[in-house]
């Protein structure tokens, strides 16, 4: 069964957007999608919104500046979605919501797949929260003009674990995060590049060696640049 994905949008014309995108040589999401290893159904919230104008948006109560998506609209779309897509998780992305984690994009890539609620404006209307089962989820402390592009950042990450959507299912595995750790250097040919060359021990051909070097570069690597996840690593090992 192809992994689900739906997508709940003001902008169902930025889907699937880089997600349709191949890289030359590799069965990416893009391919994937053509051959059925997921779907894609959007939604589009303009068409659940209200009177002549299809407003799905309005002023926020108490004032301020910006405008408030409507938990009316926004509940109608999610229903549509749920009803169409029974037992998907619901995510909502928005800066305010838990950070997104590799450990959360393998679940989901575990799973049968994901329904997306993509707000825009100053937020949404706090009782859609309320009434509706969502788990809101940031993809980083910093503040997009739409959940558009973090709905394809989350997609993207569960897409690339799935079987079928990236080439060689090993680099799936041996990456940043997956061990709790960052990622170590990698090197291709010219053996020289402006007076810097390939580490001796990649060539040498001794498999135990690489990767132990690899381990120790990524473990410094990892100290250097996320102490957070070194003391999460260190506690583990
Ligand atoms: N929408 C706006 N900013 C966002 C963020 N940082 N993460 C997820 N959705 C967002």
């Amino acid at each position: 069964m192809s992994w689900q994905a739906c997508v709940i949008t003001l902008l169902p014309e930025a889907f699937p957007g880089i997600l349709g995108h191949s890289l030359a040589g590799r069965a990416l999401a893009g391919r994937a999608l053509d051959e059925g290893v997921w779907s894609l159904d959007i939604i589009a919230l303009r068409d659940f919104g209200a009177g002549k104008h299809q407003s799905v948006d309005d002023t926020p109560s108490g004032g301020g500046a910006g405008m408030v998506l409507r938990a009316d609209i926004a509940a109608a779309a999610y229903d549509k979605a749920v009803a169409a897509h029974p037992g998907l998780p619901v995510l909502a992305m928005t800066p305010r919501g838990k950070p997104l984690t590799q450990q959360r994009v393998q679940a989901l890539a575990d799973g049968p797949g994901v329904i997306v609620f993509c707000s825009r404006f100053e937020g949404v209307d706090e009782r859609f929260y309320d009434t509706r089962m969502v788990e809101e989820v940031s993809i980083g402390d910093y503040v997009l003009s739409g959940g558009e592009v973090a709905a394809q950042v989350v997609l993207d990450a569960a897409l690339r674990l799935r079987p079928g959507v990236m080439g060689d299912a090993r680099s799936g595995e041996d990456e940043s995060f997956s061990a709790g750790l960052l990622e170590y250097p990698h090197y291709t040919r010219p053996a020289e590049f402006e007076g810097h060359n390939i580490p001796d021990i990649l060539t040498s051909g001794d498999h135990a060696k690489v990767d132990a070097w690899r381990q120790e570069m990524s473990e410094q690597i990892t100290r250097e640049r996320r102490p957070d996840l070194w003391e999460i690593y260190k506690k583990k090992t």
